[in-house]
């Protein structure tokens, strides 16, 4: 009643849906429950391709692979670059030495330091250090971007080394002492830069796009080493950048360094990428460098930059143009935006946002939230039915872009528990409903659950054509693949690694019993970093 009198100008319908919000809501009519279960049904058919289409969908990604080994390097990220990395050799486990290496990936960078022993496959020290960037760096200049990339790989490297010589003046005195940082060669360093770059050298290129909400200006069409040593200068601390790579090239490279049948590295992130070993003679439009002639068994790791394909073919909703249209580079690398931790999350929410608004109630709102916009309204003088019961219907994080991330994506998949309570309480923490029901956190499982498996019927699409492409299938008898794969949906969505299996499973339809277990994915955790550190030990022991 209080209500009521605080609020004349609202209409009686605005404030009859007030009070029933309030209450907790009307429970759901069968006319609303036939109603979802035709959205969840429309949904699964728009996310989940047919055999037959995921067929066209290879196709189109087959082509695109064989025209971007032949043509130019075309960027309007709508097709894959297929760009050759300079690594002509990879490692195979008997590389030594000392180096640093630096990942930027993402909105986290991570500086290392790795020791690689005498034996095979050693690596006797590893030190990492994982470091956020801020909002204002990553979309900030450029010089500012390698400042801070500098600062933090220096400091590393002088506790590093300050701890390095504090070690050898209390060894035992058959250990020589480290000379002074002066007199010390200066530190090799790889260079692990996951962003498409056209490499004119194995530790020079020119950086081509951005991605992954990077946006920092005088970076694009320059070279990243070059930035990256400048910027060692101007904090004092020069090093050798010995190895720039992509980080599925990271990956591919730390894997092989252990397992010789390493022939693929993928990364299912915040972005998404794969490479693979290519024979310089499918490479038409490349020159390889002096000394690797493009005949007989010459091959060098290709970075495909998988997230820039498209095809009209591939399986996206409404609620995907969406959220290309609201991302940072609209109208490109669409296929990352249906595949990685970037846009997984996001994907979702939006569908539920859409759920929400065809079936009022369904998801309830906080009734601390009713009153506010009940109170807005009021002060606005806007007794609009429409606008209260909208605002009043649909809990007000929920339709905010970036509420849903891409890890409650994933804990909500794997939620097991009694009645989903572990879903309803992300349900409130997260995405601000009040007292949401059994129904309601089983209808955000299932658009959750639909939008990573859509992911990871894609991704293994991807692979099995890499595959193909290779003739793996038709070698007899095929041979074992490894395929390294590394970052954060993959390694800590375990749900997610069991949808791939299946749908490689899946689509290998008939030859699954022979084939299936001769595809093993291996977690290269770090693997970036570590194979960045192996491909510069590699480079500067001419290995
Ligand atoms: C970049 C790739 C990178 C991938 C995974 C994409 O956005 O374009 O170069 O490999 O993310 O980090």
């Amino acid at each position: 009643m209080r209500l009521a009198l605080a609020l004349p100008v609202i209409g009686t319908g605005a404030m009859a849906v007030a009070f029933a919000l309030l209450k907790g809501g009307p429970p759901l009519t069968v006319e609303d429950d036939n109603k979802i279960k035709d959205l969840l049904k429309g949904y699964k058919a728009r996310l989940l391709p047919s055999p037959e289409r995921l067929a066209e969908v290879e196709a189109e990604f087959l082509t695109q692979m064989r025209d971007g080994l032949s043509k130019r390097v075309v960027v309007d990220g709508k097709r894959m670059m297929m760009l050759p990395t300079f690594v002509t050799r990879l490692p195979d486990g008997t590389e030594t030495g000392e180096c640093y290496a630096l990942d930027l990936g993402g909105t986290n960078f991570r500086v290392m330091h790795v020791r690689l022993g005498p034996s095979k496959g050693e690596v006797t020290a590893c030190d990492v250090e994982e470091v956020t960037l801020p909002k204002e760096i990553y979309t900030g200049p450029g010089d500012k971007l390698f400042d801070y990339l500098a600062t933090t790989l220096k400091s590393f490297i002088d506790r590093h080394r300050g701890s390095a010589a504090a070690a050898a003046t209390s060894a035992p005195p058959f250990q020589q002492l480290q000379p002074s940082q002066d007199q010390q060669p200066l530190p090799v360093l790889g260079f692990c830069f996951s962003f498409a770059v056209e490499q004119d050298g194995l530790a020079s290129g020119k950086l081509l796009a951005w991605t992954k909400g990077f946006s920092c200006p005088g970076v694009v069409g320059n070279d990243p080493c070059a930035l990256l040593s400048a910027a060692l200068e101007r904090v004092g601390r020069p090093c050798r950048v010995a190895a720039l790579l992509n980080d599925t090239v990271g990956v591919l490279a730390a894997q092989r360094y252990l397992d010789s049948d390493t022939e693929i590295g993928v990364i299912i992130g915040t972005g998404t990428n794969a490479c693979y070993v290519e024979r310089l003679t499918a490479l038409s439009k490349w020159e390889p460098p002096a000394g690797h002639a493009a005949s007989g068994d010459g091959r060098t790791a290709i970075n495909m930059e998988w997230g820039a394909f498209f095809s009209p073919q591939l399986p996206r909703c409404e609620e995907d143009l969406q959220v290309d249209a609201a991302s940072p580079h609209p109208g490109k690398y669409l296929f990352e935006k249906l595949l990685s931790g970037m846009f997984l999350g996001e994907a979702a929410r939006r569908i539920l946002f859409t759920i929400a608004t065809e079936v009022e109630g369904l998801f309830r709102v906080r009734a601390e939230d009713v009153q506010a916009v009940l109170a807005d309204a009021r002060e606005a003088s806007i007794g609009n039915m429409a606008y209260a019961t909208a605002a009043a219907t649909i809990p007000k994080p929920l339709a905010t872009p970036g509420s849903l991330s891409s890890a409650t994506l994933s804990a909500i998949v794997h939620d097991r528990s009694w009645g989903l309570r572990k879903t309803r309480r992300l349900l409130v923490s997260e995405l601000g409903m009040h007292q949401p029901s059994t129904r309601a956190a089983a209808v955000v499982k299932e658009i959750c659950t639909l939008v990573a498996k859509r992911s990871a019927q894609l991704t293994a699409m991807a692979v099995l054509a890499i595959l193909r492409h290779n003739g793996w299938a038709e070698s007899s008898p095929p041979r074992p693949v490894t395929i390294a794969i590394d970052g954060g949906v993959y390694e800590r969505f375990t749900a997610y690694r069991a949808m791939l299996s299946r749908a490689v499973s899946e689509q290998l339809g008939e030859r699954s019993r022979t084939l299936f277990p001769l595809i093993k994915f291996v977690l290269s955790h770090d693997g970036s970093a570590l194979g960045a550190a192996v491909l510069a030990a590699a480079a500067v022991t001419g290995r």
